[in-house]
């Protein structure tokens, strides 16, 4: 990989993937900024950081240590996309998905989807719903692929 695609693909593993953030949104109150501000926060961290070198491996190989896990969560825990029991909001979900998934039923259904596997730990739950935002980014984005 060029340093290009390096960064595009650290671009979506760290901004799109994660939790699949509103790239494309306009507003400043926007999830995308309250994502990237919560970000920083849990890098900050010891707990909760992890280098954008292991973000990047964890997205390539589609594999998710406790480590990343941790991270994620501190992140959902921020954005309150998953609570202290391990619950997860479906109104914040949506929010994070609208951006890839257009057509309303469909989006619907991806939030459902998450919501139902994402059960467990709230370790375990960040694992599952940060792998569901993977697969329904990896489904609708299909077309973009170059
Ligand atoms: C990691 O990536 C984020 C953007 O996703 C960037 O803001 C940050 O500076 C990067 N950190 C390092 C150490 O490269
Ligand atoms: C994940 O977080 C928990 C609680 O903060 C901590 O006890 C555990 O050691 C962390 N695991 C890793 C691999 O960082
Ligand atoms: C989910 O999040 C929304 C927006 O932050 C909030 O208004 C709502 O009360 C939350 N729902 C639950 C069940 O926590």
């Amino acid at each position: 990989m060029n340093n290009i695609q390096i960064m595009k693909t650290l671009f979506f593993c760290c901004t799109v993937t994660i939790i699949v953030i509103g790239v494309l949104s306009e507003n400043e109150e926007s999830i995308e900024a309250k994502y990237h501000k919560a970000r920083a926060e849990c890098q900050a961290d010891p707990e909760t950081g992890v280098t954008n070198e292991t973000l990047l491996r964890s997205f390539k190989s589609q594999e998710i240590s406790p480590a990343v896990g941790n991270h994620s969560l501190c992140i959902y825990k921020k954005l309150d996309a998953v609570n202290e029991k391990g619950v997860v909001n479906k109104s914040v979900v949506e929010e994070m998905l609208q951006a890839i998934v257009e057509d309303k039923n469909k989006l619907d259904e991806a939030v459902n989807e998450c919501e139902e596997r994402s059960k467990g730990t709230p370790l375990e739950v960040a694992i599952e719903l940060s792998k569901c935002m993977w697969d329904t980014w990896k489904k609708y984005s299909e077309s973009d692929e170059e």
